[in-house]
């Protein structure tokens, strides 16, 4: 499974990438908006941080709009995935961008349906948002089973990019049912790290080599 961060925060880059474990970035215009910074310079410097690729959204509605800002946003870094609303216009902008060789990622995908289309379209990722799904009292982790057995079933080449994960069991669950990435917020990548078995065997050990060592002397 790919790991993504889902952010445009750079102590959470950097911190993340200092892992070794870290695939690639995904940010939207609302954690782009948190940091406070311009647009192009944040994805820019996102960019030549992290090596892989990173989603950058666009903001126009109507097809023709997302092509002009998408094909701007291509020319920006090597690593530039289109980021396309999963809607009509969405989905054409996505299949000529797929024709020009420019990566996209449809995003706001709630449906297996929705996620068919995206694929027949040629998207690079597809981005089911889970926990938005549970908050509304739906199973947001069957909607990612359903895409990956129906890519499977006529194998599309659309990457399962598991989004709005919420907590590590999503990110689990979403592994077993075979999502290719999970987006994680820095949070829920902090949370995967931890058992207090780990802590407390290490601490243990740590106490007894110490206890070994000075035996004796
Ligand atoms: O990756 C999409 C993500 O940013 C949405 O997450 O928690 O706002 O639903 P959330």
């Amino acid at each position: 499974m790919k790991f993504f961060l889902d952010t445009a925060n750079f102590e959470e880059i950097h911190e993340a990438n200092s892992l070794g474990i870290l695939d690639g970035i995904t940010t939207n215009p609302t954690l782009i908006a948190k940091e406070g910074k311009p647009f192009k310079e944040t994805i820019i410097a996102i960019c030549n941080e992290v090596n892989g690729p990173v989603s950058c959204e666009v903001i126009a509605t109507d097809c023709a709009g997302m092509l002009k800002q998408g094909r701007d946003y291509a020319t920006w870094h090597k690593n530039i995935v289109v980021k396309l609303p999963t809607t009509r216009e969405g989905v054409k902008a996505c299949k000529t961008l797929t024709g020009e060789g420019t990566k996209t990622n449809l995003t706001l995908c709630f449906t297996p349906n929705q996620a068919l289309i995206v694929a027949k379209a040629g998207a690079t990722y597809v981005s089911p948002f889970i926990g938005r799904l549970d908050d509304i009292s739906e199973d947001g982790m069957q909607v990612i089973k359903d895409i990956v057995q129906i890519y499977k079933n006529y194998g599309y080449t659309t990457q399962v990019l598991a989004a709005s994960l919420r907590h590590p069991m999503h990110v689990v669950k979403a592994a077993l049912a075979g999502a290719h990435v999970g987006t994680l917020p820095a949070k829920v990548l902090d949370q995967m790290f931890k058992h207090p078995l780990t802590d407390k065997g290490l601490e243990t050990f740590l106490s007894d080599w110490k206890k070994a060592n000075t035996a004796g002397s």
